[in-house]
């Protein structure tokens, strides 16, 4: 028996199962973390559903001989990303060597894994050609092995959709899991994933006031991306829409000189917000904190493999709230079931509860308002949540903490489309930010108001400090002001330099790479659709041109555009008076670029309207420019961008493209207009950067 020969091998998976009495393995092959933490999902998943812990492996660190002597109870989780052409991840050549290799023996002495249990779930991205081969490979290796898969093979998008498709394929596979291996829901308990302990006394400079990373808090050099994100100082920031327009758009310049970060044009960049003040001091209220709000604590996670601590540790209760987590969004109705337990009242648990059960009130009162995390606490106990919170008139929850840090997601870093061009400023980048800010809906229980988003809102305030401005926006609520009017303030000066040092203020930051970007060749004509703040890349696309423009007519003379593609740009917004972005900028940039750059604008609430009085948009300028869009694209294998709203225009551009291309083949949008549109797709040609 050879896994008994191996127990105290450390490579042996099977042994180490049946050590620490788990029935799942799951096995994951990543190459940036994203895998691992979809692997870290399914067990946190599989323990809560159906009380099943898992062993998550890193394939590198075991031996797959043994592979075939997983126990009948037991089933293996594979979580594969593919890479580049097709290929595995690092940490998985191996084990896709020993899966495909049919010398390769098990303990059996066969290259046969009869029985296997195992449930598979790919990571790859759909504009490569090999979409997710790793993970297809994988499951036709075990199936040929005769291994059966538990439901169907799932496959995560990068390119789009990868939590929509994660999603959307789990719900199904835990149901044929459930089936298979003969367990039932609701068996799992809400056992937290950490334990949190209070210091008496620590070096106060190791303790994190919301550094985000360990080399932050000791300032030492090195890399720079979304595991060590960079505070880079705001060098100017203004904004863009004109005074007395009801919204703010945000107009950034980071300093990245000296941090290491380069960029290209089409980059976003990932911007690390903290929390309002408000929503900060409510939860700490809620949940009897906040005269302890600065006290020090230190975070273990129960199971190390399952659970990494998300944020760094040592802290403190008012940091983990304001930079570390997620207090602002809406509060998940899963999250109430385990918080009705430690509600100060029974009527107040009773409460809470009916929010977790009935969806049809949760969707009414909850989501409906928009309600936070402290301000449903806040509404169960009965509190006046339209009042500033204060430890008087707030009900204390005595929710524990690892509770807390254990079901509120980690605050993520919010993305966007980087607006420069790093040829025309190479140790800068601009942010282009519209200010998120809508109306809840009015419900029996809250009146309406309203609800700020929480990245755009602290680029607001940073605006404002960073240019001495004493806006009203910042105000907190004065006495006896409902706090639910007021605008959202972020204690944005930080701790230790990280987010202000002297008179210059900072923001973390990390770049992600795109692959949008423009075409090598300057004379391939280029067609880009960008309203409202969908124009922010493009700018940086023009930006890119200009630059390249300055070199060629330095080199070649005053006639060396001559040659060139033009650059389309369909831009609009609601007043060429209010909201029409970088306005004294564009003009500038076709001068520079000859006539080489051509901009068409919808306003769409001002005149000219259509004949029956409907708005003029993007799609309908675009349809009126069909002869030249027709020929750009079918004689001059011109490309096409797309960027902004993807619910509505994003599609509606694409059906006019259809359009145009099917009427210019002699057919139809919906036959050879799909056909070229999917043609333009596959060759990278029409590419999109669009969000909801
Ligand atoms: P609207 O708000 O007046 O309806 C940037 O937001 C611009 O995009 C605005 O002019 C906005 O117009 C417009 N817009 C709204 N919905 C759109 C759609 N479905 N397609 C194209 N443009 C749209």
């Amino acid at each position: 028996n050879r896994s008994a020969n191996a127990s105290g091998n450390p490579r042996d998976f099977v042994a180490k199962m049946k050590e620490g009495k788990k029935r799942l393995v799951i096995f994951y092959g990543s190459q940036t973390g994203t895998a691992e933490e979809y692997a870290i999902r399914i067990a946190k998943e599989a323990k809560s559903k159906f009380g099943l812990t898992s062993l998550v492996c890193d394939p590198e660190e075991y031996d797959f001989d043994n592979l075939d002597q997983v126990p009948d109870d037991s089933a293996v989780f594979f979580v594969m990303a593919t890479y580049g052409e097709g290929e595995p991840t690092d940490n998985a050549v191996t084990l896709m060597e020993n899966l495909r290799d049919s010398s390769f023996e098990f303990s059996n002495g066969a290259h046969r894994l009869d029985g296997l249990k195992y449930v598979i779930f790919g990571l790859g991205n759909r504009t490569y050609e090999h979409f997710n081969a790793i993970a297809r490979i994988v499951d036709k290796e075990l199936a040929d092995m005769g291994a059966r898969r538990i439901g169907d093979r799932g496959e995560g998008d990068d390119d789009r959709s990868m939590e929509e498709d994660y999603l959307e394929w789990k719900d199904k596979m835990w149901d044929a899991f459930a089936r298979e291996m003969g367990v039932e829901e609701g068996q799992g308990g809400d056992t937290p994933d950490f334990a949190v302990h209070e210091l008496d006394s620590h070096p106060p400079e190791k303790v994190y006031l919301g550094e985000l990373s360990a080399r932050a808090l000791t300032k030492t050099k090195g890399i720079h991306d979304a595991k060590n994100p960079y505070p880079a100082p705001i060098k100017a920031a203004r904004e863009l829409f004109a005074a007395g327009a009801d919204r703010n758009c945000v107009h950034l310049e980071l300093d990245v000189d000296g941090s290491g970060i380069t960029y290209q044009h089409g980059d976003h960049v990932g911007v690390w917000p903290s929390n309002p003040d408000l929503e900060v001091v409510r939860l700490l209220c809620a949940l009897g904190l906040y005269h302890k709000k600065d006290t020090i604590i230190n975070i273990d996670s129960l199971d190390p493999a399952l659970a990494k601590v998300p944020f760094p540790v040592p802290t403190t209760y008012a940091t983990v709230l304001r930079h570390y987590i997620d207090i602002s969004a809406l509060v998940g109705r899963q999250m109430l079931g385990a918080l009705s337990k430690f509600a100060p009242s029974p009527a107040a648990g009773e409460l809470l509860r009916a929010y977790n059960q009935d969806k049809e009130l949760y969707a009414r009162v909850v989501a409906g308002g928009c309600l936070k995390l402290g301000e449903v606490l806040q509404l169960a106990a009965g509190d006046d949540l339209h009042a500033r919170p204060t430890p008087e008139n707030t009900t204390a929850w005595p929710v524990p903490f690892d509770i807390i840090v254990s079901s509120v997601p980690r605050l993520q870093p919010r993305y966007y489309s980087i607006s420069s061009s790093p040829k025309l400023f190479p140790n800068q980048i601009h942010v282009t930010a519209v200010v998120l800010k809508y109306e809840s809906a009015q419900s029996e229980k809250v009146a309406q108001r309203w609800v700020y988003g929480v990245g755009s809102n602290f680029l607001l305030n940073l605006k404002f400090a960073a240019n001495g401005e004493d806006a009203p926006l910042v105000s907190e609520p004065a006495e006896g002001e409902p706090a639910v009017v007021s605008k959202p303030k972020y204690a944005i000066e930080g701790p230790r330099n990280s987010y202000k040092e002297g008179s210059v203020y900072k923001v973390p930051i990390h770049v992600r790479r795109s692959t949008f970007r423009l075409p090598t060749n300057p004379k391939t004509p280029v067609i880009m659709v960008g309203p409202g703040t969908g124009v922010a890349p493009f700018r940086g696309f023009i930006q890119e041109r200009v630059a390249l423009a300055r070199r060629t007519i330095e080199k070649n003379g005053p006639g060396a555009l001559a040659d060139w593609g033009r650059i389309t740009l369909f831009y609009g917004c609601r007043k060429s008076t209010e909201d029409f972005l970088y306005k004294d900028e564009w003009p500038k940039y076709a001068e520079e670029l000859q006539g080489k750059f051509v901009m068409h604008t919808a306003f769409s609430r001002e005149p000219p309207y259509k004949p029956d009085g409907s708005k003029i948009y993007v799609q309908d300028l675009i349809w009126e420019d069909r002869a030249n869009i027709a020929d750009a694209i079918l004689n001059g294998k011109g490309y096409v961008y797309v960027c902004g709203d993807a619910k509505n225009m994003s599609k509606a551009v694409e059906d006019t493209i259809a359009r145009i291309l099917g009427e210019a083949k002699g057919g139809s949008a919906e036959v050879e207009g799909a056909a070229e549109l999917k043609l333009l797709k596959e060759r990278s040609r029409l590419m999109l950067d669009v969000w909801s």
